[in-house]
Formats: structure tokens, sequence, C-alpha cells
């Protein structure tokens, strides 16, 4: 079989701007938006920069109001703004610009305190009750950027300052909503506590519970191209798909964040959460529209129709790995046993895919980062032109979704090499965002951050999802946690060789990791 070289795609299509197929996005309300953990990584790094985006892109409603909230005795809004500058600077999508920067700047506020201490609600009603004065309305989105462990106190504190209130949310009324980062629990039942806990606050229309990946636009377009072209529907089934690969590959490693990532750990970090979001979404049933409910309906249903992993399963299926240089992190003990890559394989008791394997695979510190889903259509019944063909072994089609980097899809399949002789090549067929449609990918934070301002919670996670997530990949965890077994896998490498030979049991094999030139 000839192959086609691997190189960087570059797009062989061109786009053209249709229009939304969803209803008209509006923009958002006059907001305010209170970050607690306002001083920590995920706001330096992903929140101030995708506000900061979204300004300049004229996507917020003036007055918005950013109030951080944090720990220490750092008060002023300026102090804020400077130690957010070198941030923003640093991750914005686009370049820092003095004047815009000063507009963003004039747009924050902060309350420095503890979160035990009443009078951090004191000041930050007062605070809440001038950007009101300013415009805002009474609209609010509360970020929760802090460990679960203290959303308890937070929420506590808010409703005695008369900060939330818990009410289904209504159009043409002030919004105010709370956004929860994940991890959203550390399994089944503490995940389970939490939503007891946050629902007793506020009410299910009221929390968004985030997962980047669905913001971002690549995750978004799979509901798009399996819904917006006929072409692909028909073949999205157990009949023409022989199985299905997602996988989530970080060339870095846990990057300081030892104690945090020995609590965690790959499957409760990117499994439970992100690729089994991914795997939903692939896999629902068509929504009845595409309103938040019907999709996440469509969602949760495909998940309760995953099988669970039985403990044979969780031995035959399931691999860990850890790569070699990780007990040498900072804060992993000598004898971690925490997994920072899995491989794992899930079946899907439904009509459509009785029969089809998931293989989903994540893990830090391996030879390329690459996030993709790579649908592996069957073989061609017979081969009419074997003799012609001899030696070479047909492959069957492989549509892959790239979700980052190099956004964008492309379809493998074979054609004949030119010549007098039948010979067979693997072509492939490739279309990138950025050829395609000229224009920048946003951050999935600027998405989710302005959806949760609309009150569009489509791309946050419902609760009875987070519960189903969590019941499939519990017996993993549980038997994981109970016996120690990780396989270490080289630094760069394409993580540990027991990976490969479980795919290689089924007669099938991961797409290889290539290192970057
Ligand atoms: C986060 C994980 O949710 O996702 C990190 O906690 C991981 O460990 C990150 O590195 C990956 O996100 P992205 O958008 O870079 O693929």
């Amino acid at each position: 079989m000839i192959e086609p070289k691997r190189k960087a795609p570059s797009s062989t299509v061109t786009g053209e701007i249709l229009g939304t197929v969803s209803t008209k996005r509006r923009k958002p309300e006059p907001t305010a938006i209170v970050i607690f953990g306002a001083l920590g990584d995920l706001s330096g790094r992903k929140l101030a920069p995708a506000l900061y985006n979204l300004m300049v892109d004229q996507s917020l409603t003036d007055p918005t109001v950013i109030i951080g909230v944090s720990r220490g005795t750092m008060s002023s809004p300026q102090a804020f703004a400077e130690q957010l500058k070198p941030r923003v600077a640093e991750f914005s999508r686009q370049k820092l610009d003095p004047a815009a920067w000063e507009k963003f700047a004039s747009m924050l506020d902060f309350v420095g305190g503890e979160f035990s201490d009443d009078a951090t609600f004191v000041a930050l009603k007062a605070r809440l009750d001038a950007a009101k004065a300013k415009g805002t309305n009474g609209n609010r989105v509360f970020y929760l950027s802090v460990p679960p462990s203290v959303f308890p106190l937070i929420l506590e504190k808010l409703e005695k300052h008369k900060l939330i209130d818990r009410a289904v949310q209504k159009p043409g009324t002030p919004g105010c909503r709370v956004i929860v980062e994940k991890p959203f629990g550390r399994d089944l039942a503490s995940a389970r506590q939490l939503n007891e806990m946050i629902g007793k606050y506020q009410d299910e229309s009221q929390i968004y519970r985030i997962d980047h990946y669905l913001g971002k636009e690549t995750v978004q377009n799979i509901l798009v191209l399996r819904f917006g072209n006929s072409i692909f529907e028909p073949l999205w089934n157990r009949n023409h798909v022989e199985f299905v690969e997602i996988t989530a590959a970080e060339t870095i490693g846990i990057e300081g964040r030892g104690s945090f990532y020995e609590q965690t750990g790959v499957v409760r970090d990117i499994i439970q959460n992100h690729l089994l979001q991914v795997m939903s979404l692939v896999t629902m049933e068509v929504p009845a529209s595409f309103a938040a409910d019907d999709i996440r309906d469509e969602k949760s249903q495909v998940l309760r129709s995953v099988r669970p992993l039985t403990l044979n399963d969780v031995a035959n299926h399931c691999v860990r790995g850890q790569y070699r240089t990780y007990r040498e992190e900072q804060g992993v003990p000598e004898e971690s046993q925490t997994p920072t890559f899995a491989a794992m394989r899930f079946m899907i008791d439904s009509w459509r895919w009785q029969g089809v394997p998931f293989y989903l695979r994540a893990g830090k510190k391996l030879a390329e980062r690459l996030t993709e889903v790579s649908i592996h259509f069957k073989s061609v019944p017979l081969v009419l032109f074997k003799e012609e063909a001899a030696g070479s072994v047909l492959q069957p089609a492989v549509l892959t979704l790239r979700i980052q980097p190099h956004e964008g899809i492309s379809l493998r399949f074979v054609a004949k090499v030119p010549g007098e002789n039948i010979n067979v090549g693997n072509v492939i067929m490739e279309m990138t965002y950025a050829d395609a449609f000229n224009r920048p990918i946003a951050e999935a934070y600027e998405r989710l951050l302005l959806d949760c301002m609309r009150g569009d919670a489509t791309l946050f996670n419902r609760r009875d999802s987070v519960d189903r997530a969590w019941e499939l990949i519990q017996p993993v965890l549980q038997v994981w946690e109970a016996t120690p077994g990780v396989h270490i896998y080289e630094d760069g490498s394409g993580g540990p060789p027991a990976a490969d030979e479980m795919m290689g049991r089924e007669g099938f094999s991961w797409r290889e990791l290539l290192p970057a030139k």
C-alpha cells in the first residue's frame, strides 16, 4: 500500500459562511461577573484573557463589571489590574492593545478577604450594588474558580448576604447564575453530595457546570457535521462503523500541580469529563431541536446506554500508565500509582451502536499534542481487484475530527495510483478551519462565559450527565485505587505498550503519536 506523506494539514476546501444554524446569537445583558479565586492560575490564564478578548470583539454589553474576590489583603482594583495585565498579555488570543487594556482595566473591581469572613461579602454586596446602579440591572454571574471544598462556604455566605436566590431562571428577569469548575466531585458519591449541596442554593437552571472542551469550536462542530449534512448520518451506525477512537494526548506533564494531580489522575482529569462528553456528542441521537435541553437530553440518554464496565472489563479493556519522570515531580510520592495515562474501551447498548467498540485514550508527556476523534469505517465486503492489487491490504476509510491542533476534519480513503497497473494508495482529504473560513478560532472560555451571560446552558453539563459519567468510570477508579499495577512509559513516547496490546488483541491499532519535527 502506498502511503501518503504525513504533514501538517492544509485545507483543500474553501468555506462559505452560510449563517447560523441555531437561533441568532444575541448579545448578553449587562452583567456583573464575580470571580472567586481571582488571583489563581485559571483566572489569569483563561478567564481574564477570555473576557478581554470578548471586550475587544465587542461581544460584551456595557456596562460589564468584573469583580475579583480573593483571599489576602490586596484590595484595590488597580492592584488587581496590575496583577492580571502580564497574564492577559501572555495568554490572550489577541495582542494586548494599550487603549483596549485601559478600557478593560476600568471594568475591573476587587474585593480581598477571607471567604469565611462576613466582611468580605458585605464589601462584595457594596460592589454589586454599585454595579447595579451603573446599569448591570442585577444580572450577576458567580464563577467559583476555587477548590470544591470551599463551595459550601461561599454559597452559604452568598445566600446569607442575599447575593443569590434560588429560582428558576425566566427570560426578562435578572440573571443569577453560578459557574462551577471541574473536577466536579472526586467520585460518584462526592459528586452527588456536591450536586445536592449546590442544589440547595441554586436551581438547576442557575447552575453552569463548565467543561471547557464543550466550548471548543471543533467540539461544537461535531453536531453541525453530523446533523447539517445528510451524507454522514446514514453511515453513522453499527452497519458501517467498525470502531471509534478518541484521543486526548498532551506533550506537557503536570506543570507543577503535583499535589492536585495526585488527588486527580487522568481518569478524573480528562476521561470522566472531556472525553465522555466528546463521546456523547459523537454518539447521541438526533435532538428534537438545538435547544439546550433537547441536546442535553440526548447526550444524557446515550450515556445511559453506555454499558457499565465489569471487573473483567477493567482487567482486559482498560490500561493505566504513568510517565517515567512523574514520581520526580514536586508533591508526588516515590511510590505513586496515580495514572497519567489511561486507555479504555466502552460499548454502547443501543440499536445504533451495538457491537461497536469506543476506545478512549488520554495521557500526559506523550509524543504528540493531539486531540481527535477517528471514525473507522468497515472494510469493503469483497475486494474486486485482488489480483492487480496483490500484496496490498486495502485500508478502510477513516473520518477524523481534529479537535486540536490543526483544527479541522480529514477523510482518508483509497484511490488508484496513476499508472497502467491497478495500484491503490491511501489519500487524505483535508479541511482546516483556519484556511476554510479565514477567521480566528475563539478560545473555549470566551464562548462559555458569553453563553452563561446570555443564559444559554447548551454547552454546560447537566446534573444527570455528570452523575452518569461518574457512574461509568467508578469501577475503573475502584479497581485501580485498590490494586497497584500502573505501567511506566517513557516521557515523549506513545504511552505504555500495554495500551497497544489491548487494541491489538481486538485486531485494531491506535493512531500513532508522532513527535513534532
Ligand atoms: C484540563 C485539565 O481540564 O484540560 C488539564 O485539568 C489539561 O490537565 C487541560 O492539561 C487540557 O486542555 P486543552 O484545552 O489544552 O486540551
